[in-house]
């Protein structure tokens, strides 16, 4: 066996939002190392590779000059698996683990086909001894599916051992750069000491030791688990005092600044919203209401549900008031949506409230232009098309929905605009001058916050924001 500073070679599987930044950020940090990146997808990979770094697959501050950085030198991207995994000391799983659609557990296990393949083809190709590392977020135990399977082939081949660790990404979308260079804390599971301090090592390039929590598996696994179901929750319970507070002339943003000063509740990850998306909270919250009921824990099933139930009322609860807002029809009505990204500095769409919101309204018969600086068109057409069958204009109403960049275009006779990203771009927009090209009444549906209400006022416009009960 390596000694544990002389582990020079790593390979992650997976070239997405985790694997590609965790990855260029670790090349960054660990000139010494050569990391390559490999993935299924052969177009993925090649836009990773590609010259023109404002068209790779995945939209981070910072990301792209890091790439320019590193790439090349000591991180590779490719889709020579085989080679990959066989030259490597250190394997990391950085795969999908989505919500499985169908068979047991359907709506709430996560669907670890993905996870599982990674196994089997590490289990194939390794050599030497290799330590694997589960970074994908996975349901508590899924390291054991892992050994199960390295440890069979291993028998097979006494040239060949592992070792398992978990070590979950942490880092939010938007911001992940910054949250992989400077992390809160790093975390290793594991129950091979060797092991866990030379992943350790790695990290101690740029993290300090006390950062560092090291735990046995199955905590490891869980924790990932639980801060995100404690972030989810959050959201969820800014949410619902948003809701009472539009009932209720309260304003949630000072809601928002008396309770988030007490340091036991804190000040982050209060704002009121149109509800949680990503492909983290919903699946990891449904994971843990899963493996609750598996446990026979079924209380502890629905206090996690209920965090879920409320998002998705959030989701519709905008809807329905855009609707009531404009008389109750949108029937030959242009609404503009600004914003499809799941927040803002990402072009991830998955689970976005835009989603949700955009079918509904569809559905009511409105004509909708929809606005992101990030996401492209077909990626909207591909999450509106998503469980129709068929493209939204062929609805039975006579609803239909198309992208624009334009802002004149998107504002010229709107009835309304929902703003459901806080894209920076949005809060230094020219208000005055688009908003006079709309159709009156003219609408604001502002669930991010972003305008001034007084200048909206000014100019006329009705308005209609997050947890604000004070508006008339
Ligand atoms: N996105 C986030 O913010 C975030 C944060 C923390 C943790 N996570 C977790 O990290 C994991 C990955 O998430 P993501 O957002 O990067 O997913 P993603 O869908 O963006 O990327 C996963 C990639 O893995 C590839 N892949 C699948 N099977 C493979 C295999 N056998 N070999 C090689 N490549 C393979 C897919 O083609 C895809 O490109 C998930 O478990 C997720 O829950 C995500």
């Amino acid at each position: 066996m390596k000694n544990k500073a002389d582990l020079k070679k790593i390979t992650c599987l997976g070239a997405g939002y985790v694997g590609g930044p965790t990855m260029a950020v670790m090349a960054d940090r660990c000139n010494s190392i050569e990391i390559t990146i490999v993935d299924l997808n052969q177009s993925k990979v090649d836009l990773w590779n590609s010259e023109d770094l404002s068209n790779l697959p995945v939209f981070e501050p910072g990301l792209a000059s890091i790439i320019k950085k590193v790439r090349g030198k000591n991180l590779f991207f490719s889709s020579d698996i085989q080679k990959a995994i066989s030259e490597a000391d250190i394997i990391f799983i950085s795969v999908n683990t989505p919500t499985k659609t169908s068979g047991y557990g359907a709506g709430f296990a996560s669907d670890l086909k993905w996870v599982e393949s990674s196994a089997r083809t590490i289990a194939n190709f390794a050599t030497g001894h290799t330590i694997v590392v589960e970074k994908s977020t996975v349901p508590v135990k899924t390291a054991e599916v892992i050994k199960t399977i390295l440890n069979y082939n291993q028998n097979y081949d006494a040239k060949k051992s592992f070792s398992i660790l978990s070590n979950p990404e942490f880092l939010a979308e938007g911001t992940a750069i910054n949250d992989l260079e400077n992390p809160d804390r790093v975390l290793i599971g594991g129950n091979d000491s060797d092991a866990i301090e030379s992943l350790s090592l790695i990290y101690e390039h740029w993290v300090s030791k006390e950062k560092i929590i090291k735990t046995n598996l199955w905590s490891s696994e869980l924790s990932k688990l639980a801060a995100n179901a404690f972030l989810a929750q959050r959201i969820s319970s800014i949410n619902a005092i948003g809701a009472i507070c539009e009932s209720t002339g309260a304003n949630v943003r000072e809601v928002k600044l008396a309770i988030g000063s007490d340091k036991r509740i804190g000040e982050r990850f209060l704002n009121a919203g149109p509800g949680f998306g990503g492909s983290c909270f919903q699946k990891d919250l449904l994971n843990m209401v899963y493996l609750s009921k598996y446990y026979g824990l079924n209380e502890v099933a629905n206090y996690w549900e209920q965090v879920l139930i409320l998002n998705n009322w959030q989701k519709s609860r905008i809807s329905k008031l855009v609707v009531d807002k404009l008389f109750g029809t949108l029937n030959g009505k242009k609404i503009a949506i600004l914003g499809f990204a799941f927040k803002a500095n990402t072009n991830d769409t998955r689970e976005s409230s835009a989603i949700k919101i955009t079918k509904e309204l569809l559905t009511e018969g409105a004509e909708i232009v929809i606005h992101d600086p990030k996401v492209t068109k077909d990626q909207i057409k591909k999450d509106l098309e998503k469980n129709e069958g068929k493209d939204p204009k062929q609805k039975e109403s006579n609803s239909f929905w198309w992208f624009s960049k334009d802002y004149e275009e998107i504002f010229k006779n709107s009835d309304a605009i929902i703003i459901l990203t806080e894209w920076e771009e949005y809060k230094t927009l020219n208000w005055k001058f688009y908003t006079n090209l709309m159709r009156k009444p003219s609408w604001i549906f502002d669930s991010r916050s972003i305008v001034n209400p007084k200048e909206m006022k000014n100019l006329g416009i009705k308005l209609w924001r997050i947890g604000d009960g004070t508006l008339d």
